[in-house]
């Protein structure tokens, strides 16, 4: 099984971004972590970070034929791309969205999800944990349809 896992603009900054939000782990050590949880699992990771939405939206097509399925932090993109809800409705690719910070008790534009109507489901607000508990939900719900 192999999932492609997407993280969005801003994010190559964790570790110093705003750590009072999303805390002092670094994009590498979130990757370390997802990579380690894959190794458990037996699957295999495609990781891509890019502050572009053409980026993102490139790599969505082309896991279509590639990947099972999709784990997708869209940061911002989250709140305003139609363009990347469209692009994993195209693939038809089940995607699961995580959040670091808890979308839902901040600013009230991000409590919006473009993404959430055509993803399995979203987990938000564990910080590194949202990624790992991402990867084990799409990996049981990929599971579960090939089984
Ligand atoms: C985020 C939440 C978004 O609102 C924000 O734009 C981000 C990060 C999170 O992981 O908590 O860049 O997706």
């Amino acid at each position: 099984m192999k999932i492609l896992v997407l993280h969005g603009p801003n994010l190559n900054l964790l570790g110093t971004r705003e750590p009072g939000v999303y805390g002092k782990v670094t994009l590498a050590e979130v990757n370390a972590a997802l990579a380690g949880l894959a190794g458990e699992l037996g699957i295999e990771l495609d990781i891509l970070q890019s502050n572009s939405e053409s980026g993102l939206i490139e790599r969505i097509h082309s896991a279509a034929g590639s990947c099972h399925g999709i784990l997708i932090n869209p940061a911002a993109y989250t709140h305003t791309s139609i363009a990347i809800r469209d692009a994993i409705s195209a693939v038809a690719l089940p995607t699961v969205e995580v959040h670091l910070s808890n979308i839902h008790s901040r600013e009230e534009f991000r409590t919006r999800s473009f993404i959430a109507p055509v993803a399995v489901g979203q987990i938000s607000g564990f910080g590194m944990e949202s990624y790992l508990l991402g990867l084990r939900a799409i990996f049981n719900h990929i599971k579960k349809g090939l089984s």
